[in-house]
């Protein structure tokens, strides 16, 4: 089982909520890893056939096979065994932290190490689409601060995410830094960015590999949630990173236009609305300096899946509290992209899978002439 790497403000865990977190991260491998192919397996052989020999064909859109597939006893265990999964794995962390909350959050405000910036804004409205979900069934989501200096949430997700990625991004929770990284140097070789803007960067783990890969960089993150831009900042700082943390909306930055020549977001995009992500992809636009690129990683396009393929990803849409996974999947990015002022041919959308095979994910890749 891969372990997590500590850093500075990583929660202490002893040896029982180890024990208990570690179960939880097995049976997150069990029911995404094991027995998920079984529904494959009922698809093809129970649930089609048994919708061709009703309907006269095959279901031809993600709703009929969800609605065919929840009928199907199987399906439903899995999906009741799925979903605890992800609400066992947040109890597993809570439990944890609830025990070091002040201890935590005095630690986490206690820097001085590293260079870097913290910079919050306690006025920034969080938008709808975050404050009204809890994302993920996250408990209080990215937002929620109970106290001053409160970095909670951020410890949760660097350790829940990292249990329900089943360590597959690697001890620092950034492997699809890598592998924009590795996107990067084959669609721009050489490419060496002066400024680095990192949309929605969370607990930061992703834009840490890109201050590792440019160490001569200025590097921003912004996110609109403060303890995890606390927890972020006291993370990077501790293994000696230098980058700029600031609560800011990526629809609307407080960034003088043209300032940034590389802007990337990793899995932001499938959590905001599509009003939002219309906005981003502008603001992306005017923060590209000329010669800048921009890369939004995120979920599969739904146009080149089965129906099937679509209605497992979009299971997350209904029982996940993901709502914006199935309709950011009918969007057509690039279009997003020359709405926004790129043009046809400096907007693309590229799997992912042509840099790092494991990765299903696509790129908008989006470039502002030199
Ligand atoms: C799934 S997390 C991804 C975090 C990080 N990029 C990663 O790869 O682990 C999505 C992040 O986007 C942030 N976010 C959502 N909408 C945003 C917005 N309009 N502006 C800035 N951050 C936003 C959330 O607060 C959250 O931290």
């Amino acid at each position: 089982m891969t372990r997590q790497a500590p850093h500075g403000a990583f929660p202490e865990i002893n040896h029982d909520e180890m024990a208990r977190q570690d179960f939880a991260q097995r049976l997150r491998e069990y029911v995404a890893g094991d027995i998920v192919g079984g529904n494959d397996a009922v698809y093809r052989h129970a649930v089609e056939p048994g919708f061709v020999h009703s309907h006269g064909r095959k279901p031809e859109t993600r709703k009929e096979v969800r609605q065919a597939m929840e009928r199907h006893p199987f399906h439903q265990a899995w999906g009741a065994l799925n979903r605890a999964t992800q609400e066992i794995i947040w109890d597993s962390v809570q439990v944890s932290l609830d025990r070091q909350d002040d201890a935590l959050n005095q630690r986490v405000k206690d820097t001085g190490v590293g260079k870097g910036s913290l910079r919050l804004n306690p006025a920034l409205k969080t938008p709808r689409y975050v404050a009204a979900v809890d994302i993920h069934c996250m408990p209080g989501n990215y937002h929620t601060e109970s106290t001053e200096d409160d970095a909670y949430q951020g410890a949760l997700l660097d350790r829940g995410a990292f249990i329900y990625a089943r360590g597959a991004r690697g001890p620092n929770h950034d492997s699809f830094g890598h592998d924009l990284l590795a996107y990067l140097d084959k669609a721009q070789p050489g490419f060496q960015p002066r400024r680095i803007l990192d949309m929605g960067s969370g607990p930061g783990q992703v834009t840490c590999a890109f201050a590792d890969a440019f160490p001569d960089a200025e590097v921003h993150a912004i996110d609109v949630a403060a303890p995890l831009l606390r927890y972020g900042h006291k993370r990077a700082s501790s293994m000696g990173y230098d980058i700029h943390f600031s609560q800011q909306n990526a629809e609307a930055t407080e960034f003088e236009d043209e300032s940034f020549d590389l802007i990337f977001s990793c899995i932001m995009m499938h959590e905001t609305s599509a009003k939002a992500l219309r906005n981003y992809v502008k603001e992306t636009r005017r923060l590209l300096a000329p010669g800048g690129i921009a890369m939004h990683m995120d979920f599969p396009h739904n146009e080149d899946k089965t129906p099937y393929v679509q209605a497992m990803i979009d299971w997350s849409t209904h029982y996940n509290a993901e709502p914006f996974i199935g309709t950011l999947g009918d969007t057509d990015w690039a279009d997003v992209a020359v709405q926004a002022g790129f043009s046809h041919n400096t907007a693309a959308v590229v799997p992912m899978s042509t840099v790092a095979p494991h990765n299903h994910m696509y790129v908008l890749d989006a470039r502002k002439p030199g």
